[in-house]
Formats: C-alpha cells, structure tokens, sequence
C-alpha cells in the first residue's frame, strides 16, 4: 500500500469495535475543520473498513461541540477558480457517499458547510439535541460546494433548501428530525452510544443483503421509478445465490434465530 494506514492520521482517530468501525474526526481546536490531512485520512480509514471483512458498518463522529464547522477555510481563503477546481479536496465528500457500507454520521454541534455536507453524504444521521445543521457558504462569499444544493433539496425539497442555502441560517436537531434530515435526537451523554447501537443492528444483518439494499435506496433518489423497480428486482433475484438468503428462510420455518455468515 502507497498511504500510510489509515489509523496514523493524527486528524483522525479510528477504532474497530466488533463488527462497527468507528472514525473519530480530531482537530477539535479548530472544530473539527475539514482540511486536507483530515479529509484523506477520514477516505483512508473508510476505505479500509470497507474492506474488512469483518466490519458490517461505519460511524463517522466528532466531539460533543463539533462533529465539523466545515472546510477549513484557511485552507481555501487564497485559492483562484484554477486551483481549487483541481484540487482533490470535494472528491473525498464523493467518495464516502459511495461507500459499500453503511455509514452513520454520530453529530453533535456544529455540522456546517463541508461538515453538514459530510453529515449527509452518510446514510443515516443520529443527532445529539445540541446538533445544529447549516449552509453558512453564502456568509463567505460562496455557496456549498460538497454536495448540499443536492442532498438538502432531496431531503427538504426546494423550499425549505433554498431559505437555508440562500440565507446560512441554521437548523436545530428537533427542526432536522421534523424534516427528515436526521433518524433520531438523543440526549448529547447518549449520541454516540445511540449511533453505536443502531450500527450494531445493522451490523448483524446479513453483509450481501444490507449492501444490496443500500445499494437500491440510494438509486431511488436518482433514476425513474420503472428503472429503480428493475434495480431493485435485479439486486433481489440475486440475493437468493446467498447462503444468508438460505439460512435466513430456513431458520425462520424451523423457529430459530438465523446464523449469517455473510456468504
Ligand atoms: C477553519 C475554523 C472553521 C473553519 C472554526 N474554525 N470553523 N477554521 N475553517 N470552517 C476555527 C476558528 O477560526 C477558531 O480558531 C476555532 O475554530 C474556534 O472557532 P470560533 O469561531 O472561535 O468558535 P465560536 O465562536 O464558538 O463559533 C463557532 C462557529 C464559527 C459558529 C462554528 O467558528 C464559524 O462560523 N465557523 C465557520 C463556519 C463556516 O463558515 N463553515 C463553512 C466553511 S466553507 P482560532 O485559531 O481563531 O481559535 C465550507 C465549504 C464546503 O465548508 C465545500 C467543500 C470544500
């Protein structure tokens, strides 16, 4: 391998616990701001748990104040139109929205720019009450550029995207919930623990049938309803050349728990 193990990035943190690889975001002087050195140990780290046989699913968190306030802006401050179209920094929020596995974003406080961005190319979102969700770019003089415009109007719609993108104004946890943004607000004490347990749940899936479904959720926020039909057909039939698809069917008719294996 040409990169240094994910794990050496002193911006992040990783650890496996059991089936669930959790990334810790850890600049936290900063607020966690998403520079370079972060960003492609956080792809690094994924990456790696991706392909860990043994890892079912992924948390991405930060600390109680800052899951992330955003790219680092004295990264950027100089950069000409030239420079930052060529740098590599976006295709990093790219690559974790491609993720085989499923991801949970664990936030609590700021989750700004580049880091609500972060938070919504995850799967799922767990939300402490103190979490606070927003599009600040137009205060500096751009706009969102990893991903936002997109993934907050599929969520919210155009509305209520455009009053948040146009006007940098923040969402609270109960607002997200109330639309749709985050799966649950807890007390900030539980937040990561919450997330932990969901990623358990779905760690103890079956491996093919949760990438499988992952897959065909997130196709329906981008092809027509006849072709993500077909996709979701294609992805089902193929399931049934699992051995998880025999023992789940089988262990359901003789009244046990079903014992995956991920073949
Ligand atoms: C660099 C940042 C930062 C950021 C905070 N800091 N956010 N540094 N980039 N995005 C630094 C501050 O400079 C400061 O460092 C320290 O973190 C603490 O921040 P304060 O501002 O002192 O804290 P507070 O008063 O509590 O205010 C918190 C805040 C504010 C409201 C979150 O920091 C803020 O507005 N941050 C910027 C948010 C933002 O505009 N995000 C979008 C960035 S653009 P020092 O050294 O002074 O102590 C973006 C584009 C995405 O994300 C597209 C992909 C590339």
């Amino acid at each position: 391998m040409s990169r240094p193990p994910a794990g050496c990035a002193k911006e992040i943190r990783t650890e496996a616990e059991g089936p669930v690889g959790l990334i810790t975001l850890n600049r936290p002087s900063v607020l966690n701001a998403l520079n370079h050195p972060l960003m492609e140990g956080l792809v690094g780290a994924l990456e790696d748990f991706e392909r860990a046989p043994s890892i079912g699913c992924i948390i991405i968190t930060g600390n109680a104040k800052a899951f992330a306030a955003g790219a680092d802006i004295k990264e950027m401050d100089h950069a000409t139109t030239a420079e930052i179209s060529r740098d590599p920094h976006l295709s990093r929020w790219d690559r974790v929205g491609k993720c085989a596995k499923p991801v949970i974003a664990a936030v609590s406080g700021f989750a700004l720019g580049g880091g609500c961005e972060l938070a919504l190319a995850c799967d799922m979102i767990v939300a402490s009450e103190t979490a606070v969700f927003g599009q600040p770019e137009i205060n500096i003089g751009v706009m969102p550029g990893a991903g936002g415009t997109q993934r907050l109007t599929r969520i919210l719609g155009k509305t209520r995207a455009m009053e948040m993108v146009l006007t940098g104004k923040r969402m609270t946890a109960r607002e997200a919930l109330a639309a749709g943004l985050v799966n649950r607000v807890v007390p900030v004490e539980s937040y990561l623990e919450q997330a932990k347990k969901l990623a358990h749940e779905i760690a103890a899936q079956p491996p093919m049938a949760v990438r499988m479904a992952k897959e065909a959720v997130l196709k329906a926020l981008d092809v027509d309803l006849d072709a993500g039909l077909a996709l979701e057909r294609r992805l089902f039939y193929s399931l049934f050349d699992t051995g998880d698809q025999k023992e789940g069917m089988r262990a359901f008719i003789e009244k046990r728990e079903p014992k995956f294996t991920g073949k």
